[in-house]
């Protein structure tokens, strides 16, 4: 048996302006900080052709019909497992900036019969499965206190508080169980501790010599 031991796979989510971007940095720093090997990445990314794309549907520049934008989506997400799967194997440590917890709730949280969070979650299964991943929670009214939304596609208060409830069941079913919520209404300080506090449980207790999972089917 193999004692190699493989990076781990982490993933910040949330709503907007709750600090995933600003926690990202500064998780990756303290992990590089501790010695590991760290691959920044975030979804969308926006520098690949179907991400291009997405970038410009989120800037209101072109219209895509509910369902094709949520494959676009997953597909951003698909044309980097292979990389994650290498790097992790190779014990480098993933962070990514949001992952398919974003993919599923923003689309399923426009409400359609057609588009549902069970719908929304199959073209996610089989890609590879996070360690931990870590809900940046912040209420509708403190969120507000961070200066007022940007003009991207999302940024309304209506649909930021249906992605809130979906987070919540999400969390129910059982991609659930690697959700650590993060109380994200606090100072930078306070959840960059918390944040590496739960990172550094979750690699004490993960069995790093075995490969990483997939998203399974429910
Ligand atoms: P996200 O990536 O989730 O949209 P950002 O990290 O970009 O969020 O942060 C959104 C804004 O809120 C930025 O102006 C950032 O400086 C600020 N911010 C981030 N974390 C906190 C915090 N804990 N308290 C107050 N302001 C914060
Ligand atoms: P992002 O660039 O992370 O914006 P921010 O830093 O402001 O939170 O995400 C852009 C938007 O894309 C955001 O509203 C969430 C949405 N999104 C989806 O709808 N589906 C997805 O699969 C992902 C990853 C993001
Ligand atoms: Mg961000």
């Amino acid at each position: 048996m193999s004692t190699h031991r493989r990076g781990a796979f982490i993933v910040i989510e949330g709503l907007d302006r709750a600090g995933k971007s600003t926690q990202h940095a500064r998780l990756c720093q303290n992990l590089e900080n501790q010695g590991h090997r760290v691959k920044r990445m975030r979804f969308p990314d926006r520098t690949t052709p179907i991400g291009r794309s997405i970038d410009a549907y989120l800037k209101g520049e072109s219209q895509q019909e509910d369902h094709v934008i949520h494959l676009l989506f997953s597909a951003n997400r698909w044309e980097t497992a292979a990389s994650i799967r290498t790097a992790i194997e190779e014990g480098t440590t993933v962070v990514t900036d949001r992952y398919y917890c974003s993919g599923i709730v923003y689309s399923a949280a426009k409400g359609r019969d057609d588009l549902s969070l069970k719908w929304a979650r199959e073209p996610e299964v089989g890609l590879p499965r996070p360690d931990l991943c870590l809900f940046l929670d912040i209420t509708p009214e403190a969120v507000a206190k961070r200066g007022g939304f940007g003009n991207e596609k999302y940024e309304t208060s209506a649909m930021q508080k249906r992605v809130r409830e979906l987070f919540y069941e999400l969390m129910q079913l059982p991609d659930g169980q690697e959700i650590k919520v993060i109380d994200a209404g606090r100072g930078i300080e306070d959840v960059e501790r918390d944040i590496m506090e739960r990172v550094l449980r979750m690699m004490a207790q993960t069995k790093m010599t075995e490969g990483l999972e997939s998203i399974l089917p429910w």
